[in-house]
Parts: structure tokens; sequence; C-alpha cells
């Protein structure tokens, strides 16, 4: 699948800011996992300087990531999306997964600050442009209320 309309859609029906934070973000990794060529999705939750694993779809990953470390922590420390087209040439890239090739990571901003990363991992290079960001951030811009 590789509709973001139809997954804004389902996100922005979805979401409830009545429920707690974990149970809306459980279902909104459930359906960004509907996209097309991914091996992992999720999102890391701030606390402090630090990342720690909130929840996600796909294989055990890294519990506490450190602002400023990989890409997550970059885009946490940076305040802006990363698309990294190849994770080996990514310095200090946090490999959890062999099979990721290519990520991005969008941060979720609330009043200046970072709440949240939400990061997706694909087993192909190259996976994810400009038209992923594009709509991903607007996933983001809708979460940032349940903060
Ligand atoms: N690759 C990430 C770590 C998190 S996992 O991909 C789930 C990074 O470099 O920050």
């Amino acid at each position: 699948m590789n509709d973001y309309k139809l997954l804004l859609e389902q996100v922005r029906n979805i979401i409830d800011k009545d429920l707690p934070l974990v149970s809306n973000l459980s279902n909104v990794s459930a359906i960004i996992n509907q996209l097309d060529d991914l091996n992992w999705c999720g999102f890391y939750l701030v606390e402090g300087d630090s990342l720690y694993i909130g929840p996600f779809q796909g294989d055990v990953a890294c519990t506490i990531i450190s602002k400023g470390k990989g890409v997550c922590g970059t885009a946490f420390e940076k305040k802006t999306t990363i698309i990294v087209d190849d994770v080996n040439k990514f310095p200090g890239h946090i490999a959890c997964s062999s099979l990721s090739k290519s990520e991005i990571v969008v941060p979720i901003i609330k009043d200046n600050n970072v709440k949240a990363v939400l990061d997706i991992d694909a087993p192909v290079y190259n996976r994810f442009n400009k038209q992923d960001q594009f709509y991903l951030e607007q996933i983001a811009n809708l979460l940032k209320e349940l903060f």
C-alpha cells in the first residue's frame, strides 16, 4: 500500500485525545506499517535528553538513544526530518536490525520541543523520498496534539 491520502485519513479517524498516548501511537504504528517495503516502524519518546522506545511494529529494537546519536538522536537534536538512502553511509547509524538499508526519521514537535520521533526502516536502499517526508510530516503534525 502506498496511498498516503488514505493513510492520513486513517490516522485522523483513529486518533482520540481521550485515550492514553500509548494506545494512539500503537494503532498509528500499525497504520503506517501498511506501507510497502518496510521492516520496522514506530516511535521513540523523549524523556529529558534521551529517546525511549515506544509503540512499534517489527523486531526488537534499541531501547534508549541519546540526543545526537544515530539517525533518531540526530533528528531529535536538529529538530528536522532526516532521510537516509543508505544506512551504511550515515556516520553513527545505530543498527537495530541487519535488515534495514534505508531509513526516515520525522520529529514530532510541539511548541518548539521535540516530543517523540517517528522512525521507519526499509529493507531496500533509497526507499524514502520527499513525498514520504511531506506526508509523514503531516502525520507528525496531527500526532503532536496528543502530547
Ligand atoms: N537506526 C536508528 C535506531 C533505531 S532502529 O532503526 C529501530 C538510528 O540510527 O537512530
